[in-house]
């Protein structure tokens, strides 16, 4: 950089130059752009009004609440309160248990599946998958196939007192089979891997092993029993899994799966309306 000092007038702008010279690269001596101070008086202008009208300064544990009282902790309560008063009012009628009034009327079913679809993601897809896929220990939602029931009330039941949540719940133990000869229960492993298939033949010894233990929950064939929850062992849907070493561990281990109870943390209405999206997911859907 040389130092020269010498003024002149850029031909091109008009302007002054610094008389700074780079190496022939000269610097032009703009002034501040008037954009810029505007923008600068009008924040400013802008700080001193809100400081006066808006919370502002922190005073200790206190702080300026300015002259319009604003306070966002206070107006996020009051959008919630009207946000659930809007929804009492058409939540309503979700109270009531005439599960065949409700899906019949068309237009409240449509207005309330967002919010149904809201409350299953919050509480129930954790456990049961996103789209009611369920997974191994956790039934599916969005089939056909039952434990307990396809009916919306039975449903309703299911998430209202859980499945051997507490002593209100539905009980649903498979008992352990531990002090079945091994040679038994590897036997009736093998038959009822073997049955969605078709393949387990009753007049088997384990077939005559099956009839004496089994059948009076799952039933005669196999074909579940929905008073006790006891899954089909013959329609090809698994709970926890029908290959023969599965199978094999249910028999030694026994199965206690635990559907919480949701009564104290849903209300009723929430419940009902739950039970409908539920029972809306298995209909004509098969996995
Ligand atoms: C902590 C995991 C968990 C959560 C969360 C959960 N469930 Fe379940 N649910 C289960 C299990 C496990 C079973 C099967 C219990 C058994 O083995 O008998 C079940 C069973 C069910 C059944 C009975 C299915 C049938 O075939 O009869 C329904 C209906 C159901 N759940 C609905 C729901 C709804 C609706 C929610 C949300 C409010 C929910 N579940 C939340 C674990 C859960
Ligand atoms: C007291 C009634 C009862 C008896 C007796 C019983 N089960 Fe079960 N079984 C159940 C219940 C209930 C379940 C579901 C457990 C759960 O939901 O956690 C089940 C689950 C199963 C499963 C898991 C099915 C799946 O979809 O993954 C198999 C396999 C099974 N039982 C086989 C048997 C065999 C074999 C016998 C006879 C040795 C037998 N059970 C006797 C009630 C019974």
């Amino acid at each position: 950089m040389s130092d020269d000092h010498i003024q002149e007038l850029d031909p091109v702008t008009g302007y002054d130059t610094t008389g700074h010279n780079w190496n022939g690269i000269k610097e032009l001596n703009t002034p501040f752009p008037k954009l810029v101070i505007w923008a600068l008086i009008l924040t400013f202008i802008y700080s001193v009004i809100a400081w006066i009208l808006l919370p502002a300064w922190p005073l200790g544990r206190d702080y300026t609440r300015g002259l319009l009282g604003l306070d966002q902790g206070e107006m996020a309560v009051a959008g919630y309160r009207d946000m659930t008063a809007g929804r009492q009012d058409w939540m309503a009628p979700f109270a009531g248990e005439d599960f065949a009034a409700l899906q019949a009327d068309a237009g409240l079913m449509t207005r309330a599946m967002p919010a149904a679809h809201r409350l299953y993601e919050d509480n129930c897809a954790a456990c049961h998958g996103a789209s009611g896929q369920g997974g191994p220990g956790f039934p599916a939602l969005a089939d056909d196939v039952w434990l307990w029931s396809g009916e919306v009330e039975e449903i309703a039941l299911t998430i209202r007192h859980g499945i051997n949540a507490n002593d209100d719940s539905r009980y649903a133990e498979m008992t352990s089979f531990d002090w079945m000869d091994r040679p038994d229960r590897e036997a009736l492993a093998d038959y009822v891997a073997a049955m969605p298939a078709g393949e387990a033949d009753p007049a088997s010894p384990a077939g005559e092993l099956f009839a004496e233990n089994c059948a009076s929950c799952h039933g005669e064939t196999g074909e579940g029993g929905l008073e006790v929850g006891a899954p089909s062992l013959t329609d090809g849907f698994t709970l926890y899994g029908q290959d023969t070493h599965t199978v094999w561990e249910t028999l030694r281990d026994g199965r206690l799966g635990v559907m919480p109870a949701w009564n104290a943390r849903l209300s009723d209405a929430e419940i009902n309306l739950l039970a409908l999206y539920v029972a809306g997911l298995g209909d004509g859907r098969d996995e």
